[in-house]
């Protein structure tokens, strides 16, 4: 008997487990682009091309929202049509949970019928207790503290870009051509904003992987690390490698990378004045990073939805922008954590599964 694996965060992961995932999307990306193009769709060519893993052939995954989405569902239903099986997208108002059913029951009886769980959830508690009844692996979709898909995508994202930051054009991927992943170099990454959830993944991940975080939030209490988040960064040493302030230019110093989210999060709306008030100066812009003394080199990552007053238009459509590459890296980091996770119940790579 095995015991189920779920993933809640990357600080479940060890910094290896976590490139091995990053490899692993980066891999099924190149297998699986080419089934996509419209190039390709004579049976000669087809017959030359690598099947991505099926692993979920014959196999259902519930996408459990009770929040909204469109890059991680998308990514999800996609990247499951790929592998073989299919997602059945369960909206807050589609199914009983949260109105005539409890949470526990909830994920006894979907884990009955479905392979795998992808739960959107408010409170991060709300996805422990789904974990804890489900019969089948949970994977984060998003909670109150933490994204970890998101932050694989990020990190694929770098990898793909690895000479960009000493100054090389952005090269367009050739996805007829299977390399392995870019190394990169230890890297300075910036973020500018809100303690909220994507940064918190980010927190626990990239120091294990030898880049070096600088983060501003405003000074008040509710901008700084939620103490439970702060515990697991301590516990992996990462806070070793992490500097937090409350200036915006001197988080930039340095930065190859420079990374926001929105202000507002989902459920945060009603606080939406006082934070458009307490963030005034946190726009990342060109002029904020030159006076920061960001490497001139630097690039833009975003996990969207995006507004305005977070980074302007500038920097957003610009040459340093990466957020359309990472948001389609959604799709493959997402597909790997599903065939790893729900398909071969392997995400840390104890099973020697590939
Ligand atoms: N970045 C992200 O999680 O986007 P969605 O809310 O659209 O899924
Ligand atoms: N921090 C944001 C991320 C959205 C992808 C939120 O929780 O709404």
């Amino acid at each position: 008997m095995h015991a189920i694996p779920h993933l809640m965060t990357l600080a479940d992961l060890t910094g290896p487990q976590i490139l091995r995932l990053v490899t692993h999307a980066h891999f099924l990306k190149q297998v699986s682009l080419p089934w996509l193009a419209p190039q390709f769709t004579t049976q000669g060519k087809r017959g030359q091309l690598r099947m991505p893993s099926q692993s979920l052939f014959n196999k259902s995954i519930a996408l459990l929202f009770s929040k909204r989405s469109t890059r991680t569902r998308v990514a999800a239903e996609t990247a499951s049509v790929l592998l073989g099986g299919r997602a059945l997208f369960l909206g807050r108002e589609d199914i009983q949970l949260g109105v005539n059913e409890s949470a526990r029951d909830t994920a006894r009886v979907i884990g009955g019928m479905c392979q795998g769980i992808f739960a959107r959830v408010g409170d991060h508690s709300e996805i422990e207790e789904i974990a804890r009844h489900s019969p089948v692996p949970v994977l984060n979709a998003l909670s109150s503290l933490w994204h970890p898909t998101q932050t694989l995508a990020d990190v694929l994202t770098l990898h793909e870009h690895a000479a960009v930051f000493d100054g090389q054009p952005i090269q367009e991927t050739k996805p007829y051509k299977i390399v392995s992943l870019p190394k990169l170099r230890p890297l300075t990454v910036a973020y500018v904003g809100d303690s909220a959830n994507v940064l918190h993944d980010m927190l626990v991940t990239y120091p294990r992987l030898g880049h070096s975080l600088r983060v501003a939030t405003p000074p008040q209490p509710m901008y700084q690390c939620p103490e439970p988040v702060w515990k697991r960064v301590r516990e992996l040493g990462c806070d070793k490698k992490i500097w937090w302030g409350s200036d915006p230019r001197e988080a930039v110093k340095g930065a190859d990378v420079v990374v926001t989210d929105t202000w507002i999060s989902m459920g945060q709306e009603a606080e939406k004045e006082q934070r458009l008030k307490d963030f005034q100066g946190y726009q990342v812009t060109e002029q904020l990073c030159a006076e920061g003394g960001a490497n001139p080199n630097w690039k833009f990552l975003h996990c969207l939805p995006r507004k305005p007053h977070e980074v302007d238009d500038e920097v957003f459509y610009g040459r340093r922008s990466l957020v359309w590459r990472e948001s389609d890296n959604r799709k493959w980091s997402i597909m790997a954590a599903f065939d790893l996770l729900f398909g071969k119940w392997d995400i840390t790579g104890e099973r020697g599964l590939r």
